[in-house]
């Protein structure tokens, strides 16, 4: 059997690398991708395999407990297991979201948790596997530039490792719940002045100098870990592919990891068929969706703005992968505005499952593909929930109390164009008196109006 190696992602004669050398680019400049040399299965061997996956759900050995670990024969690259920086990250939970569905017009509608993760995002499935590759290479300190999960969750597992980190956010930019998680872990947090793509371009500078090692999505083993979010949902459907697989689009390290995950299971014989993906994106930053749109394969980024912090990102650096998911299932992009997105967000809270911003795009989007007719209301869809609520609680409050500004700081006008309408989805908090009888009255009130 062949070894994994790094190729250069696309072009013709892709140049290769082995495992061990530390880089992130190839010599012209492309991304790096693992080939994993995955060989086909015969049906017995898929059926052994799928086995074996069920029988680690009641083990008690950290590799099976962990939901990336588990599927450990689809990250050969990471061999042997012995290095393994893990939290137990993964097994998150598929809700059936009823109201959700209602809002977007399908018959059903399920979401796959990945808030519900040690930090709060699934950020975390790909920092297990590549803080590990980290520690292999020997690497003492790590760093990444952040819109603020990545940050949280790098600052977690490398603390986990004994090593340095060191986070480059945009200053002013990131909630505050993904800012104190920084903080609590101990990594060296660096504010800069100027945005998230600014601070991905001094963060891959300073790394290619050597000394420290880089954790953005740009590195291949973040998306290695990536891919079991797609193949453990697939477990818990009971290997029943999805008709379609709804991920928000940021730095698109997520939608290109899911592209691989289907494209290598499809190969390995291990499935028969993968869902489609759709690539959901914040209108003001939206460079994938213009490129699907115009059919221009040329990244043209944008300067981006969206209240959903998370994927306010103009250059990302996986667009060509992205592509590649996107094409190679049969599946979208699509854009989504910000009242969109708050609205779809109150909707997600009213399912009691609730989620931060960017996680809402998926819902957003799903509603917009359904009312074009290209998602069937009959269809199986899965959204992925990319962060948990509390990740940033200023929207939210803002948001029920009618107060979401497209500009956060509000250094601008407050005029209505401003405003994010709550579409009268707003759940004000109320003021009262300490006087039960009043109280009682007006929650008589309040239920009877409901
Ligand atoms: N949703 C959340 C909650 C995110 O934090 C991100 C990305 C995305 C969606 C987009 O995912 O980049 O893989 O397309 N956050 C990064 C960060 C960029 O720094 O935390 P993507």
């Amino acid at each position: 059997m062949k070894k994994p190696y790094l190729r250069a992602f696309g072009g013709k004669e892709a140049a290769t690398y082995p495992i061990s050398e530390v880089r992130y680019r190839s010599d012209d400049g492309r991304t790096l991708e693992v080939d994993n040399c995955l060989t086909p299965l015969a049906a017995k061997q898929a059926s052994a395999l799928r086995a074996l996956f069920d029988k680690r759900l009641m083990s008690r050995k950290p590799l099976d407990k962990s939901g990336v670990w588990r599927y450990r024969e689809f990250l050969p690259a990471f061999k042997p297991f012995d290095a393994v920086v893990t939290m137990e990250e993964g097994n998150t939970t598929i809700f059936d979201m009823p109201q959700c569905a209602r809002f977007c017009g399908m018959t059903s509608l399920l979401a796959k948790h990945q808030g519900l993760n040690p930090t709060g995002s699934f950020k975390d499935n790909g920092m297990t596997t590549a803080v590990t590759m980290a520690k292999k290479l020997g690497a003492t300190m790590v760093a990444c530039a952040s819109t603020g999960n990545t940050s949280a969750s790098m600052a977690a597992y490398a603390a986990r490792a004994g090593m340095m980190s060191v986070v480059f956010i945009p200053d002013g930019q990131i909630a505050y719940g993904k800012l104190s998680q920084s903080l609590d872990y101990g990594a060296l947090t660096i504010q800069i002045e100027g945005d998230f793509d600014k601070a991905m371009e001094i963060v891959e500078d300073l790394c290619n100098r050597g000394t420290i090692y880089l954790l953005n999505s740009i590195n291949p083993f973040r998306i290695e870990g990536q891919k079991t979010i797609m193949i453990e949902m697939l477990h818990q459907l009971g290997w029943k592919a999805p008709d379609w697989v709804i991920v928000p689009g940021g730095n698109l390290g997520n939608s290109s990891s899911f592209g691989k995950a289907f494209d290598e299971m499809l190969r390995a014989n291990f499935i028969k068929k993968a869902p489609k993906i759709a690539v959901i994106q914040a209108q003001g930053a939206n460079p994938l969706y213009n490129s699907f749109i115009s059919g221009d394969r040329t990244l043209k980024p944008v300067h981006a703005n969206t209240r959903a912090t998370a994927i306010k990102i103009g250059n990302p650096v996986s667009f060509d992968k992205a592509w590649f998911a996107v094409e190679s299932t049969g599946g979208i992009v699509e854009q989504v505005s910000e009242e969109e997105i708050a609205i779809a967000k109150s909707k997600v809270g009213r399912d009691g499952v609730g989620s931060e911003p960017a996680s809402a795009t998926t819902i957003a989007g799903c509603r917009k593909l359904v009312e074009k007719g290209i998602i069937r209301k009959s269809d199986n869809a899965v959204c992925i929930l990319t962060g948990h609520l509390l990740k940033d609680p200023d929207y939210t409050v803002e948001f029920h109390r009618d107060e979401l500004y497209l500009d956060a700081q509000r250094t601008t006008t407050l005029s209505g164009t401003q405003r994010i309408s709550t579409g009268g989805n707003g759940n004000k908090p109320v003021k009262l008196p300490a006087d039960a009888n009043k109280i009682m009255s007006f929650i008589d009130k309040w239920n009877s109006s409901k």
